[in-house]
């Protein structure tokens, strides 16, 4: 088991704050968090050829992303979003302690003819391993280039880094489908934020882009803590109502004595 080098206030834990990352992750300690499970906003809504750019998005014009999200545009120039992440991911690294890690899921796209990894955004910090998510599909209206199917989770990881014994037999090219049972433009998959989770002996667990709460409920599942911070007040409400939704599915084995995060308790439309 790990423990972080400070405990993060008891007021933080399994909440999600409301605000602005780079404001509020200020609040949270040096290296009182044992790991990152993040995915960022895109910055889609600027892409060139694949429809989301002007919105009109052929058979996907429904793909809710087409509007971004409630409170974030996801259309940023380049460098500034660039500048902006690299931000973000120096007040993560600050959060973790020499143990801990950054899960960082980003996608990589074509731009003018290009590819556009994300290299500029993770330049200089500690990148330990590339997984790919494999997904079962993807959004492509170019015939110039085959469809993506994946997405990429950077590991980020400090130096002491372990993963959980026997957590490496699994391999670096995760599958998993997309989540389609959720109102929220761009949820995790909750068996993808699992995977995760259950990699590490990590016990406490940051998503400073938490949307609709998925990294809280998978972090509940496999009995760890989590703390989360979202911008948009909509969605940090649906992130309680899950939550509390699993809590009640939970409550009756609790209840009856039986241990609380057991992976056969029935489950609701995750
Ligand atoms: C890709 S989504 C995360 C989805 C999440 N993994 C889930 O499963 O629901 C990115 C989230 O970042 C939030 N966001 C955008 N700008 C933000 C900011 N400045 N501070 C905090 N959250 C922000 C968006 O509202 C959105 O919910």
């Amino acid at each position: 088991m790990n423990l972080s080098d400070q405990s993060l206030p008891l007021d933080f834990r399994n909440k999600i704050l409301v605000g602005d990352i780079l404001q509020t992750i200020k609040s949270i300690p040096d290296g009182s968090v044992d790991l990152v499970v993040t995915s960022p906003p895109y910055n889609l809504k600027n892409s060139t050829g694949n429809g989301m750019k002007d919105g009109r998005g052929g058979k996907w014009s429904n793909a809710s992303l087409i509007n971004g999200y409630a409170d974030h545009k996801d259309a940023m120039p380049h460098e500034a979003y660039v500048s902006w992440q690299r931000d973000c991911l120096r007040e993560m690294m600050r959060v973790i302690p020499d143990h801990g890690a950054i899960f960082y899921n980003h996608k990589w796209r074509v731009q003018g003819g290009m590819l556009q990894d994300r290299q500029d955004i993770v330049n200089g910090f500690p990148v330990r391993q590339i997984i790919i998510w494999r997904r079962a599909g993807g959004i492509n209206f170019n015939p110039g280039y085959f469809l993506p199917t994946y997405e990429v989770i950077y590991l980020i990881a400090k130096k002491d880094f372990k993963l959980a014994p026997k957590a490496n037999a699994v391999g670096d090219v995760w599958e998993f489908p997309q989540e389609m049972n959720n109102p929220h433009p761009a949820p995790f998959p909750v068996a993808l934020i699992e995977r995760m989770i259950q990699s590490t002996t990590a016990q406490v667990i940051l998503d400073p882009f938490m949307g609709s709460g998925t990294t809280a409920i998978a972090a509940l599942k496999q009995g760890r803590t989590y703390v989360g911070i979202e911008l948009s007040e909509a969605y940090a409400a649906m992130a309680e109502k899950r939550i509390q939704e699993i809590e009640n599915v939970w409550k009756g084995p609790i209840e009856s004595g039986q241990q609380r995060h057991n992976h056969d308790f029935p489950l609701l439309s995750f």
